[in-house]
């Protein structure tokens, strides 16, 4: 027997858990600091009441002969499907509900769609970017270029025709920095990929979070991306759903390549290695879309935005640059007096008792950089601006 030596390839260990294992030891190197975790992008504010009540219907059907459900479909359910086609259809984008996969978050669509296309594909991914990407096409070996993300282009890397690729990951409303492109950059990336006959990986897992119409919330409000876009989108950061697990990913039927559908090679490998999300999660799936549904989690969303809100005005006051926090959750900022990602890490953590992300750890664009979410509660958000003003932690 041999193993997936590219498994070897791989950094030791996910971003995110070397992040919780330094904050576990330092918490229980020092149990009475009050640390505040603005590190990993996990929402605080609790599933909203339709979601709630949608989940407590749809346990008790499950309990009774007449209303029990086994397995669904492996695509998701009609109700949901209907819930987010209509979801589209009110941003203009018209869907067929077979375009449309229900799954149990962007994050496993993200490394499972690699299962349709070829080891021998060339991929192109911002740097930085969410690790995701880049780690799962390492476990597949297949070659990696990366395009920088950098101040110089605010983070929103644009096509080089020069460079050949054929997947091509681009994320908007962008984790980790936050930025966001607008119509006109988007246009320009679906006419690349165009050229090339390359397919678009769109991450639309922050849509929820954009307001002004001047950025797309959708790939497919750019005309033509139909035929070369897949895009993947997630209720966790929408609506709470981190630890629920429900999203959905679009694949058009427009998308051919080598006269082959990707919606039929998705289909296919969709039902025969996935099961489904629970009927449970998919009833409170369609809550959200439900006009309260709506309304609640709007309130949602502009709480984490007022919170990004608070964390940009400190940087601000603190001279430190930044980008968004906007239309966006996540707040990109350069470590001060030149530390680099770590320094700034364990800086933040041993003064403030303060955790974010070391910029380093999405790419080696982002050393000198860090990410802080607007996730936390609004008291831990206020909180952390006064340590950060005071340049000290108040002890109780
Ligand atoms: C993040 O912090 O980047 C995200 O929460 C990770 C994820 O969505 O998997």
């Amino acid at each position: 027997m041999n193993i997936n030596s590219n498994y070897l390839k791989l950094e030791e260990s996910y971003l995110f858990s070397t992040v919780a294992r330094k904050v576990n030891e330092y918490q229980e190197n020092h149990p009475e600091a009050k640390v505040i975790r603005l590190g990993i992008g996990d929402v605080t504010k609790p599933l909203c009441p339709a979601v709630v009540e949608a989940l407590v219907s749809a346990s008790k059907e499950m309990g009774f002969a007449e209303t029990f459900r086994g397995y669904g479909p492996e695509q998701g359910y009609d109700f949901l499907k209907e819930a987010i086609r209509n979801h589209y259809q009110s941003n203009n984008i018209v869907l067929d509900t077979d375009e449309i996969f229900v799954s149990d978050g962007a994050k496993s669509d993200l490394g499972n769609i690699l299962d349709i296309f070829s080891e021998d594909n060339t991929v192109l991914i911002p740097n930085p970017v969410y690790p995701v990407y880049v780690d799962t096409n390492i476990m597949d070996g297949r070659k990696i270029l990366y395009m920088d993300a950098n101040e110089k282009c605010d983070f929103l890397p644009l096509p080089d025709y020069d460079i050949k690729a054929d997947v091509i990951y681009l994320c908007s409303p962008n984790n980790p920095t936050g930025a966001v492109y607008d119509r006109e950059q988007l246009a320009e990336w679906v006419r690349y990929a165009k050229h090339h006959n390359a397919v678009i990986l769109f991450d639309a897992a922050y849509e929820a979070f954009i307001e002004n119409e001047k950025y797309p919330k959708s790939i497919f409000e750019i005309e033509g991306a139909k035929d070369c876009a897949i895009e993947f989108c997630s209720l966790s950061k929408t609506a709470g759903f981190t630890g629920t697990r429900c999203g959905y990913t679009v694949v058009p039927k427009t998308l051919v390549y080598n006269e082959i559908s990707l919606n039929k090679l998705w289909l296919r490998r969709q039902t025969t290695k996935f099961n489904g999300v629970s009927y449970i999660v998919q009833k409170g799936a369609a809550a959200i879309f439900s006009e309260e549904g709506q309304r609640q989690i709007k309130e949602n969303i502009d709480y984490y935005k007022e919170n990004a809100r608070i964390i940009s005005k400190t940087l601000t006051e603190l001279g430190i640059w930044h980008i968004g926090g906007m239309e966006s959750p996540y707040i990109w900022m350069k470590c001060p007096s030149n530390m680099d990602s770590w320094t700034y890490f364990d800086y933040l953590l041993e003064n403030y008792n303060i955790v974010g992300t070391p910029g380093c750890g999405f790419g080696k664009n982002g050393e000198g950089y860090f990410r802080l979410t607007a996730f936390g509660s609004r008291e831990n958000t206020i909180e952390a601006q006064k340590r950060m003003l005071n340049g000290k932690i108040e002890k109780a």
